[in-house]
């Protein structure tokens, strides 16, 4: 049997080669830009939107070769917003995956053009990748998933209400929904890119994985706000406590941290429970959900 801690070394190994290739060399003009890009991307990080990709897709018995394309587009996005929410306009944070942020290795508007511009080619991966084997109506399903997850009815929608909530009292409803755009949004994006990619999907099994992918969204963003206060900037490779400094709107600022902690044990409950039809081969994303609230970093 194998474990989760293996298929997670294998998929971000996967995906690391797929984003090298994507990723404009640094010898192609502007070589400035792309150096900052491929700084941007290929520095680490879990890449746990790409494993859900990845084993989204090995519950459904698909080829993983289907499965670079969607993988590295969703890193793509979430490397770009990374860079967007670290400027100084933004959460104005200096450390990212344990090194400087891009504004601060290259400058600001290198960084807002890296994210521009790994945007964009996010979705040039999308609907260009030879591999995915999909017909033109699930490609297209797929591009519009991922757009309507990254703007501002999804990601960059969430991190507007973030901004706003800067410094205010908010209900657990408008946190939650807060939480659910801003880093929700794209998980769930995962697991449907996953899910797309197989032949014989039907509209129950999607309706399973989708309700597993908000719980876990949901309980990844709690988890993220409890890391902040207990971690450390060494093991998290971002600053530890910057949440406080500028008073975000967290689970750990509004219901408290150990109310944060059994909300986010109960939504994985949940997630794992919207699982109960799907095969053993859907045990690695039962080990994610439970991975996401245990996680150090
Ligand atoms: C951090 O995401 C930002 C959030 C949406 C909470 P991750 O914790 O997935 O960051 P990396 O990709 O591993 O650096
Ligand atoms: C960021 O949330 C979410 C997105 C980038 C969309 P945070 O601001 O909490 O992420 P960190 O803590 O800086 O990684
Ligand atoms: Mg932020
Ligand atoms: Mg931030
Ligand atoms: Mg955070």
């Amino acid at each position: 049997m194998t474990s989760l801690k293996d298929l997670m070394t294998l998929y971000q190994q996967r995906v690391n080669t797929a984003l090298e290739t994507w990723l404009p060399a640094t010898t192609i003009q502007p070589t400035r830009l792309h150096e900052a890009m491929r700084y941007a991307v290929l520095n680490g990080g879990k890449r746990v939107r790409p494993l859900l990709v990845y084993l989204t897709g090995r519950a459904l018995e698909v080829n993983p070769e289907l499965l670079d394309g969607p993988a590295c587009a969703v890193e793509l996005i979430h490397a770009y917003s990374l860079v967007h929410d670290d400027l100084p306009a933004m959460d104005d944070d200096d450390l990212r995956r344990g090194v400087p942020t891009c504004h601060k290795a290259f400058d600001e508007a290198t960084a807002i053009l890296v994210g521009d511009a790994l945007q964009t080619l996010a979705f040039y991966v999308l609907s260009h990748d030879p591999k995915l084997l999909s017909t033109e109506k699930q490609r297209l399903n797929m591009i519009e998933t991922l757009a309507l997850a990254s703007g501002s009815r999804g990601m960059v929608g969430g991190q507007a209400l973030d901004m706003v909530a800067a410094g205010k009292w908010l209900s657990i409803a408008e946190l939650e929904n807060l939480h659910i755009h801003k880093t929700g949004a794209l998980i769930r994006a995962s697991v449907k890119l996953g899910a797309l990619t197989s032949p014989h999907l039907n509209e129950t099994r999607l309706e399973q994985l989708d309700h597993y992918a908000k719980c876990i969204g949901l309980a990844f963003q709690i988890q993220d706000d409890i890391l902040d206060l207990e971690s450390s900037t060494e093991v998290l490779g971002k600053r530890q406590g910057a949440d406080l400094v500028h008073e975000k709107a967290t689970y750990a600022s509004v219901v408290g941290v150990s109310e944060a902690k059994r909300m986010a044990v109960e939504l994985v409950e949940q997630a794992v429970n919207s699982l109960a039809e799907l095969d053993e081969n859907a045990d690695p994303l039962r080990w994610m959900a439970n991975y996401i609230i245990t996680r150090r970093y």
